[in-house]
């Protein structure tokens, strides 16, 4: 069946290069994966009986922009009402000071968070499963019988400086009145409950919105009138999806390389702190549009299109995305966040790959996947870019580049532990799918949290 795939693409496309052969055929074996592990995390049993008022009534007083791809609009047509609706965008500059001057000179200035070592940490998480009601069924890996506990006692260590722990209650305390975004894949969902797994140590959220599937979420912490968001859009730009609820693609997806995805455009100028990230969902089979006439695609079923290979598309869509940021007049605090790479080792995902690994690696001892590199490559590139234009604009763009620190920890994902108890009640032939890219939690993708600590509160 493979070979047939890649007998097609020669034939079709006459492809002698061999790179983008091995391109091409890395994405088959990929784009199923993003369905497999992404769509499933979605399904959370948090179903609160405790809703409020959803977020988007806030941005419905905020009339819509003339030009709907670009949200600076916003600022400009509407420069009355708009302080009024979002109140907290001025105190931002009292963390996030604009002008370089007024940042004390420690060695955060300096500071190279992201390259180091993974260290022994005795003290442990911060948080267990027992703690923390916010860890969905698949990355709760404890519950789910890993047997193994030694992936919990490890912290991230920069070369150049100290990194202390997450503290809760000095980032509540700092986030006071501030509202906070993760806008991605379900990477991003995954971070975002290593967040609230940390902060529910001082207080409990209350979820006030989600949407039918659950990909998307907010929560309000009422003593601090702090708000977080997890924002399902996968893609960053305009996507359309056809998949059933089982992840089964009915069609290409269709994307929109010069349209932000309303699922955050419009809510985008009311967040204080964004954290924005794409990847693994730009190796899918999709047509790709721009200004609403077809560009090409990447592994269509169109046959008669050209094909373009996805890091056309994710160049092209994460221009758009970044120069939309850098040029948007945003107050507040911007990050992006690479793309982490997966841990399927001896295999993929479909081919009885694991990650049974229960240590962390040295730098050098794992090389990055050829498709991985492909995608940071891209990244780094296109964020440098933009960060000139953003700082020409004032507008405040970091980057958080995980590439390195995940890299180095094929112990901490779920592996066949993405399941309750997946070898309980099985003939021992029976196949168990690992998942390999997502973080157990408690796991390695807490110190994500240190980092931004440091970054934003301490920075
Ligand atoms: C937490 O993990 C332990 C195994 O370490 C398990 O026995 C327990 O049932 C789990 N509790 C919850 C609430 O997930
Ligand atoms: C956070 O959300 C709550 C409930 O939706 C809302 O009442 C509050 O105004 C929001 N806080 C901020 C800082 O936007
Ligand atoms: C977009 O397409 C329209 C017609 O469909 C055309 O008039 C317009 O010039 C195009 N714009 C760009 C930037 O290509
Ligand atoms: C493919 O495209 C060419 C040129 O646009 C057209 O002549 C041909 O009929 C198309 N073939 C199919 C099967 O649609
Ligand atoms: C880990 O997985 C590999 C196959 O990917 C297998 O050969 C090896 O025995 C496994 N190790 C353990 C400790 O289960």
């Amino acid at each position: 069946m493979r070979t047939l795939r890649i007998d097609y693409l020669k034939h079709k496309f006459g492809y002698n290069n061999k790179n983008l052969l091995v391109k091409l055929v890395l994405t088959i074996f990929f784009f199923g994966l993003a369905f497999k592990f992404v769509f499933f995390q979605s399904l959370s049993n948090e179903i609160s009986s405790d809703l409020e008022h959803p977020f988007t009534e806030k941005t419905n007083t905020v009339p819509e922009p003339q030009n709907p791809h670009v949200f600076s609009q916003h600022v400009t047509e509407i420069p009355t009402t708009l302080p009024e609706q979002v109140p907290q965008l001025q105190p931002v500059s009292e963390h996030v000071p604009q002008n370089e001057d007024q940042v004390s000179h420690t060695n955060k200035e300096t500071c190279d968070y992201f390259s180091g070592d993974w260290v022994p940490n005795p003290v442990g998480p911060v948080y267990t499963n027992e703690s923390c009601n916010f860890i969905e069924g698949p990355q709760n890996c404890l519950k789910n019988g890993r047997p193994d506990k030694e992936f919990l006692y490890w912290k991230w260590a920069p070369r150049d400086c100290d990194l202390p722990p997450f503290d809760p209650y000095k980032f509540l305390n700092a986030m006071r009145d501030k509202v906070w975004a993760l806008i991605g894949d379900s990477i991003s969902r995954n971070h975002v409950q290593s967040l609230l797994c940390m902060l529910s140590m001082v207080e409990q959220p209350v979820l006030v919105y989600h949407d039918e599937e659950y990909k998307s979420k907010s929560w309000h912490f009422p003593s601090y009138n702090f708000n977080i968001s997890v924002i399902w859009s996968p893609f960053l730009v305009e996507a359309a999806i056809f998949e059933d609820f089982n992840g089964v693609s009915s069609s290409d997806v269709k994307l929109y390389l010069d349209k932000l995805d309303s699922k955050w455009k419009d809510q985008f100028m009311n967040f204080d702190y964004i954290i924005i990230s794409c990847g693994k969902w730009f190796l899918k089979s999709a047509i790709y549009y721009e200004n609403d006439t077809i560009l090409g695609c990447h592994y269509c079923h169109e046959r008669n299109l050209t094909e373009l290979g996805f890091d056309f598309a994710y160049r092209k869509a994460l221009k758009f995305v970044l120069n939309s940021i850098a040029t948007s007049y945003h107050k507040g605090m911007i990050i992006f966040r690479t793309f982490t790479p997966d841990h399927f080792e001896n295999g993929e995902w479909f081919s009885g790959g694991t990650c049974n690994r229960t240590a962390p690696v040295k730098e050098g001892e794992i090389e990055m996947k050829y498709l991985n590199t492909m995608l940071r490559d891209i990244e780094l590139e296109e964020f440098g870019k933009a960060a000139a234009e953003a700082s020409r604009n004032g507008v405040n763009l970091k980057l958080v580049d995980l590439a390195l620190l995940s890299l180095l920890r094929p112990d901490g994902h779920p592996g066949p532990y993405r399941e309750f108890h997946p070898f309980e009640n099985k003939d021992k032939n029976a196949k168990v799918q690992n998942d390999c890219l997502h973080w157990c939690l408690p796991g390695p993708i807490d110190s994500w949290n240190d980092i931004l600590m440091e970054m934003v509160v301490n920075g």
